[in-house]
């Protein structure tokens, strides 16, 4: 299928002005703000990342791309994002797909859960909400798969709300510029920081910026994310439950069921090994076992 095109459209990047500032509370020194802001302004000028869910106000949109970027790198989300777009193009067509068509179209992204997730979610704003996606980020964190970050997020980019929110790279950003020289700072630490730094005026755009610039940082300065209490690495996927897990649903999305043997056969692992994966993956609710035969559950 072609992949959905948006509309040109002007930067809404361009409305970020050096006077749509926040009053600095009274926690941070209006000096460091100001400085902090000026950096990120000056980052931004030079490097503004352009982005597909960046030039659209769809709700939906914008909610697919903020779960697909919660654990996947913005270049494996790209052409996934636009595939998915194609296929299901809003609320409606997602909630009545089939899930093995979601998983299909998930592939390649990881912790298929989210696929799961978003499609359940979907479920709930057609059938409880209209099919319009709530606004307010208390409501969005009662879909499945929407923890509180990511429905600031989607507060944030869809509806231009102001609800500053910690994910990687503000709080990079932050531990860099504010925490210098603590170690096991805390978000909860952060948080009056990032409640005074997030521009009021247009937190969206700022928000971009500000992202744009913790993952310039990360990739400048020795990870300022280490100092974080929240930090964990990133796990080795080659040979991981996750890479295994990943292999046997790609295949029953393909061969539409297969038994235990097949699928160990298929993801390089013994069968003791994926008899306990899949059976995880029974628990979780995406697979079915019948007669020693496992299918997607649709
Ligand atoms: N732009 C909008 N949301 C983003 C995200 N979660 N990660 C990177 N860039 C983004």
């Amino acid at each position: 299928m072609l992949p959905r095109r948006c509309p040109a459209r002007a930067s809404i990047l361009g409305t970020m002005t050096p006077d749509s500032r926040t009053p600095p509370s009274q926690e941070v020194p209006p000096q460091t703000v100001a400085d902090f802001r000026a950096a990120v302004r000056e980052h931004h000028r030079a490097h503004f990342r352009d982005m597909p869910w960046r030039e659209t106000d769809d709700p939906y949109a914008i909610l697919v791309s903020e779960v697909m970027l919660q654990q996947t790198q913005v270049s494996r989300v790209l052409p996934k994002y636009e595939a998915w777009l194609c296929e299901f193009p809003d609320f409606a067509v997602l909630a009545a797909a089939p899930l093995s068509a979601v998983l299909e179209a998930w592939s390649g992204l990881g912790y298929n859960r989210r696929a799961v997730n978003i499609k359940r979610a979907a479920e709930i704003v057609v059938t409880e909400h209209g099919g319009v996606l709530p606004r307010d980020p208390v409501v969005l964190a009662t879909l499945p798969g929407i923890g509180d970050a990511t429905a600031r997020a989607v507060a944030t980019y869809a509806y231009g709300e102001f609800v500053p929110f910690i994910e990687t790279n503000v709080r990079a950003a932050v531990l860099h510029h504010f925490f210098a020289d603590a170690d096991g700072v805390r978000d909860r630490d952060l948080a009056p920081v990032v409640e005074a730094i997030w521009d009021r005026a247009d937190p969206r755009a700022w928000g971009y910026a500000l992202m744009d610039y913790g993952s310039w940082l990360k990739r400048s300065v020795p990870n300022p994310s280490r100092r974080s209490a929240h930090h964990t690495r990133q796990s080795h996927f080659e040979g991981s439950d996750r890479q295994a897990r990943g292999a046997f649903l790609r295949a029953l999305v393909r061969q539409g069921a297969a038994d235990t043997e097949a699928l160990a056969d298929e993801a390089g692992v013994d069968v003791d090994r994926a008899e306990r994966l899949l059976g995880g993956l029974e628990r979780e609710g995406f697979v079915a076992r019948e007669q020693g035969v496992y299918r997607i559950v649709d």
